[in-house]
């Protein structure tokens, strides 16, 4: 089909949108959240066009779009007085309440539940109409499902062209993310989605409200939420991404550690010092952060990053809102990175003797944290599994683990595939490594110590304080690396010049322990402890 592009400030507009939806039509409206994708939400054939045009799953009911209060008493079963006290302070606006519905609410609009969401948006083109058209305008967020909502009529063009009636062009949203979401049909009121309303404006008007766990929870497999909205991928960008916690400073640094091509999407200002960034809202301005959020998101794909990391927002008010779709965007992979505890990185050749040192730092209250254990523990994560056989090959499986040797002989074939294997494992690591830094604070230890034979090739290395670096003579290495894996010493040999000098890692580092002679260690560590070094 073709669609109609209408505009919102020319004369006749809500005319010819009624128009179409009169007839059964679909129509992309402005609002002052997000576009809407309205039809007739008294016509069920009207609305079931909505959710073909969506890809959008059945269960998942429709906001139900008023243009004035007395439009609210036919389509619920009676009119919960709180529903007034909200009313005269945020309608027209973006709030959304729940409350049983009356029959008049088709099932397909609600899903087979009970109740009916209703919203009177404040965009005046909205209102106009549906107050032309005469009847509630059942509308969700007018993309295709799973992709970030629309806030320009661009947004909608590139989901739904062809696929509905007409769009009408209102220009940027203002508030940029969807309405607020409460229920009255449960005690006290819950809160199923943050909005540009707050919870605390909220609880100005009803009292004590809950929040729904799915606000800002990963929901278990299986597990009904109170919105069905809740339970699918939303918001995502085609590229992963992941949002982390820390200022500035450590958000860069880290993100600068990566060798892929990564995107910052970061607030006003921080841009500049990227070479990929896509900027949303400023610091500490949840308002400004709504209005950008989805234009952000949708602009990572085209800037051809393999990932993209996200500065996270302050999530109170708007910006729990900002930071709840954040969360969906990143399929709740968040990294923080903000610790209380001293992080330090133990590294050195292999053969240097590193678990040794380690095993001595743990006497003083370190937790050492051994990444080789945490690289061969994310080999076994299904996820991993998957993207490493089709990137591999179904043949580095051997009776549904991974065979160690079959990948490395694939992975390290050529720097492509070596980078590759990095961009499938290493965010899982370091996922991982950051969780036990965690638990180690939890834990009471002094310090975290991550010990990794790589630590200059990762971004955690951005996260040490200092940089503890373990050396050995070549003779003393070669012998305990023969010792250790039982190889030739042609084998060993081959293992040692493959990695980089012994200068390389002394360069790089803050602090070196020779380890050639135990005794010699043990007193080089407990000097560092006494002159408090660590
Ligand atoms: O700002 C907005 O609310 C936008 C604009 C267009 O008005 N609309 C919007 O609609 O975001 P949609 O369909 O993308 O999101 C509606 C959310 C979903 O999470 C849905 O599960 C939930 O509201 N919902 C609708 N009716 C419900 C009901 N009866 N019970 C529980 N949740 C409901
Ligand atoms: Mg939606």
């Amino acid at each position: 089909m073709e669609t109609l592009y209408l505009k919102a400030g020319e004369k006749g507009t809500a005319e010819k949108a009624a128009e179409i939806l009169k007839k059964g039509g679909t129509v992309a409206i402005p609002t002052e959240t997000v576009y809407g994708l309205a039809a007739n939400a008294l016509d069920p054939s009207a609305v079931k066009k909505i959710f073909e045009a969506k890809g959008r799953p059945q269960d998942n009911p429709l906001i139900v779009h008023i243009s004035s209060l007395e439009e609210v008493e036919p389509l619920v079963e009676k009119v919960d007085e709180r529903l007034y006290a909200l009313a005269e302070k945020y309608w027209p606006g973006p709030l959304t309440v729940i409350m049983k519905k009356s029959s008049l609410i088709p099932d397909e609009v609600c899903a087979g539940l009970d109740t009916v969401a209703i919203r009177m948006p404040s965009n005046e083109m909205a209102r106009a109409i549906i107050k032309q058209c005469g009847f509630p305008l059942a509308a969700p967020s007018a993309n295709t499902s799973g992709k970030p909502s629309p806030t320009r009529a661009e947004h909608v063009r590139s989901d739904l062209d062809g696929k509905i009636d007409a769009v009408v062009d209102g220009g940027k949203c203002e508030v940029g993310v969807e309405s607020t979401v409460i229920t009255l049909a449960l005690e006290p009121p819950m809160l199923l989605r943050p909005g540009g309303i707050t919870p605390e404006q909220l609880e100005d008007v009803l009292g004590e409200i809950s929040l729904s766990p799915a606000v800002l929870n990963k929901l278990a497999d299986g597990e009904k939420p109170q919105s069905p909205g809740m339970k699918y991928k939303h918001y995502a960008p085609e590229v992963p991404v992941t949002i982390i916690k820390s200022d500035f400073e450590t958000f860069e640094k880290f993100l600068k550690a990566h060798n892929e091509k990564i995107c910052a999407v970061c607030f006003e200002g921080e841009g500049k010092n990227f070479e990929h960034y896509i900027e949303y809202g400023k610091s500490g301005d949840s308002s400004t952060q709504a209005a950008e959020l989805f234009d952000a998101l949708r602009k990572v794909d085209e800037t051809g990053c393999s990932r993209a990391f996200v500065r996270c927002p302050n999530p109170e008010g708007v910006g729990l809102a900002v930071y709840n779709r954040l969360l969906r965007s990143a399929a709740f992979k968040v990294l923080d990175l903000d610790f209380n505890i001293p992080v330090y990185g133990l590294t050195g050749q292999t053969g240097s003797g590193k678990t040794t040192v380690g095993e001595l730092l743990e006497k003083y209250g370190c937790k050492v944290i051994d990444t080789d254990k945490i690289a061969h523990s994310v080999l076994e994560i299904p996820t991993v599994i998957k993207a490493l056989c089709d990137e591999f090959g179904e043949d580095i499986l051997q009776s549904g683990k991974i065979n160690r040797r079959a990948l490395a002989s694939r992975a390290f074939e050529n720097e492509d595939s070596t980078l590759k294997l990095n961009e499938i494992t290493h965010p899982e690591i370091t996922l991982i490594t950051l969780k036990e830094i965690r638990q180690a604070e939890d834990g009471g230890f002094k310090s975290a110590v991550i010990d990794a034979p790589v630590l200059f090739e990762s971004p955690l290395k951005t996260l040490c304080k200092k940089v503890i670096c373990v050396t050995a003579g070549s003779d003393t290495r070669l012998k305990r690396i023969i010792a250790r894996d039982g190889i030739s010493i042609e084998e060993a040999k081959k293992r040692m010049n493959a990695q980089k000098s012994s200068e390389y890692y002394i360069e790089n580092s803050d602090i070196v322990i020779e380890n050639d002679d135990i005794e010699q260690t043990k007193l080089q560590i407990e000097k560092l402890f006494r002159e408090r070094l660590i």
